[in-house]
């Protein structure tokens, strides 16, 4: 298996993913959310780049059964039903819920990521089933982190890193990496102990405290906590409709 991590969403060309197993990163807070609304039942996610294509978007759905979801600079968008606060995201909330979603970074990656073969959607709260999905696959795989406006995240790296040491820890030399997935698997160790104390160094970490949310970083930090690995397939993210895909 060939390993190849990308830090921002400006680092690959549609060329360099197509054909591979994709795993999108963005731990706070678009990954975590889109998962822990999983966890809640949501029937499905669609993601959108741009606020105006969301509110477009659900001019043409069911009222009842439709939510308008995401965050610009962290916060609610005015009008919408839900932020991008991963504890929103309750069964209450969301269950049985079509929702539309769009963020600053994570969305937006995950529209481009339509040449891979398959796109899931990984945070800390499903590292571990996301391994163990790739290990089924057994197809190359590109770790794709969102990034903040396309600057390398530290927290989405140190999430890539200890997917990367879990898939070496199982297929050691059969898992080709460079140095840059080595420098991941080693920033990964350094934290892996204390992924809120990470969390609260990181720059975006440090921005979310300061609008309010230091909660999230908790709920964000809950590693292998959810079980469930959604995947993006022809502009819809669904759960799988079975562990193979
Ligand atoms: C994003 O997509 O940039 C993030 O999820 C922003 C946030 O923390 O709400």
């Amino acid at each position: 298996m060939k390993l190849e991590l990308f830090l921002t969403p400006k680092d690959f060309t549609p060329e360099q993913i197509k054909g591979k197993a994709a795993v999108v990163i963005d731990v706070l807070r678009a990954s975590t959310t889109i998962i822990t609304a999983f966890q809640n039942q949501c029937r499905q996610i669609i993601p959108v780049a741009e606020v105006e294509a969301a509110r477009n978007l659900i001019a043409l759905q069911s009222k009842t059964t439709t939510l308008l979801c995401g965050e610009r600079h962290g916060r609610k968008i005015e009008g919408f039903h839900l932020g991008n606060s991963p504890l929103e995201y309750t069964l209450e909330n969301v269950r049985n819920k079509t929702l539309i979603f769009t963020s600053t970074n994570g969305s937006r990656l995950l529209t481009k990521t339509q040449p891979a073969t398959v796109s899931m959607v990984a945070s800390f709260v499903n590292v571990s089933k996301i391994v163990e999905f790739l290990l089924k696959i057994d197809a190359d795989v590109a770790i794709l982190c969102a990034g903040s406006y396309d600057k390398f995240s530290f927290e989405d790296t140190v999430c890539a890193g200890m997917i990367a040491a879990k898939l070496f820890k199982v297929l050691t030399k059969k898992l080709e990496f460079s140095d840059l997935e080595l420098a991941a698997m080693l920033l990964s160790q350094k934290f892996e102990n204390d992924i809120v104390k990470m969390l609260r160094l990181s720059r975006h970490g440090r921005y979310l405290i300061s609008i309010g949310f230091m909660k999230d970083l908790v709920a964000c930090a809950n590693v292998d906590s959810i079980d469930l690995v959604p995947v993006f397939y022809k502009g819809v993210i669904a759960l799988p409709k079975s562990d193979y895909l």
